[in-house]
C-alpha cells in the first residue's frame, strides 16, 4: 500500500510553524531541460517540481528515457536546468555560474555510483579522501575522520587495503564513506546496487537504511522494484514528467526489508 507523498509530508492540517520547520536538502520548481540538437530539440525534463525534506529517502525510477539520469546530472550539479529552479538548501543553484557549480558539486554532494570510481592506487582512508584532496583539506584531522567513516562503514579492518584486495561490496562501502566526508546535502546514488548480488546489495540497503537513520538523505535512481521498496518514498518520472510520487509506509519497508534478509539467508543455507 502506498500514499501520495502530500498527504503525508504537508497534511492540511499541520501548524504552519511545523511545516516551516522542515528543512529542505533541494527544491526543484517547475524544471525543464532541453537538448538543443541540429535536427530537433529533445525535452528530457518537461516542468517537474517536488521537494526533498532533510532525512528523507528517494528512490527515483522510471523506463529507459524518461529522463532519470538527466535529473540525476541537475541534482548533482552537473548540468543546469533550461528553465526552473533548482534550490540546494537555500541556494538556488540555476542561477549558479558554472565554477560556483563545481564548488558546490564537490563540497556539498555526496556521490556514489554503480561502479564505485575508486582510485586503484589508493587506500581505503585514502580513496575516503580524495573528495578533500580536491580542495587541499588533508591534514591529521582529516585522516582521522576518514579511518571514523572507514569504520562507519564496518571497514575497520581494511583501512590499508586497495580496491583490487576488496569484494564489490565493500568496494561500494569505500566509495560510501567518500560521499560522507564532506557532510554533503545529500547521497546522490547511481544505481548502487546495480552490480550486487543479492546479499550484497541487502548488505548496502542495511548500511544506507542506518545512514538514513542516523539523518542522512538519500537519493538514489534504481531500476529495481526490491530496492526502491526499501526507500521512504518513490518518484517516478515517464515521458521528462513526474508520473507519481508515493510514500512506502515503514511496515511495507520492514517487510520488504525482513523478506529480502529471508531470501538470502535461504541462498546462504543452499551454498552451504
Ligand atoms: N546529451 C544529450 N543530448 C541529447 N539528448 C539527450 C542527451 N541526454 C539524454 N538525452 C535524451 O533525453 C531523454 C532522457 O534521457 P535520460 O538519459 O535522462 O533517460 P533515463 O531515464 O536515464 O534512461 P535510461 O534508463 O535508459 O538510463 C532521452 O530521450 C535521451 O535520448
Ligand atoms: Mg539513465
Amino acid at each position: 500500500m502506498v500514499m501520495p507523498y502530500e498527504w503525508v509530508s504537508s497534511p492540511s492540517t499541520s501548524a504552519p510553524q511545523a511545516v516551516a520547520a522542515v528543512k529542505l536538502a533541494t527544491s526543484i520548481r517547475n524544471v525543464t531541460r532541453e537538448y538543443v540538437l541540429k535536427s530537433e530539440t529533445v525535452r528530457a525534463l518537461r516542468g517537474v517540481s517536488f521537494d526533498v525534506p532533510e532525512g528523507d529517502y528517494v528512490a527515483i525510477m522510471g523506463p529507459s528515457g524518461s529522463g532519470k539520469s538527466t535529473l540525476l546530472n541537475l541534482l548533482g550539479c552537473l548540468d543546469k536546468p533550461s528553465s526552473g529552479q533548482l534550490f540546494l538548501g537555500q541556494d538556488d543553484i540555476s542561477a549558479m555560474t558554472d565554477d560556483q557549480l563545481a564548488e558546490v558539486r564537490s563540497r556539498r554532494i555526496g556521490f556514489v555510483f554503480q561502479s564505485y570510481n575508486l582510485i586503484q592506487q589508493l587506500t581505503v582512508v585514502e580513496n575516503i579522501q580524495v573528495p578533500l584532496f580536491y580542495q587541499g583539506r588533508l591534514g591529521a584531522r582529516e585522516q582521522q575522520h576518514a579511518v571514523e567513516l572507514a569504520e562507519t562503514v564496518g571497514l575497520k579492518d581494511r583501512l590499508d587495503h586497495r580496491p583490487n584486495q576488496l569484494s564489490g561490496g565493500q568496494q561500494q562501502r569505500v566509495a560510501i564513506a567518500r560521499s560522507l566526508v564532506n557532510d554533503p546535502y545529500f547521497i546522490l546514488a547511481d544505481e548502487a546496487t546495480g552490480n550486487l548480488d543479492s546479499r550484497t546489495t541487502e548488505e548496502i540497503l542495511t548500511l544506507f537504511d542506518r545512514l538514513n537513520q542516523e539523518g542522512r538523505t538519500i537519493i538514489m535512481v534504481t531500476h529495481e522494484d526490491e530496492v526502491a521498496r526499501r526507500a521512504k518514498r518513490v518518484i517516478r518520472l515517464k515521458d521528462g514528467l513526474l508520473r507519481s510520487d508515493t510514500v512506502n509506509r515503514q511496515q511495507d519497508r520492514d517487510a520488504a526489508r525482513a523478506e529480502q534478509r529471508e531470501a538470502v539467508e535461504l541462498l546462504a543455507a543452499r551454498e552451504e
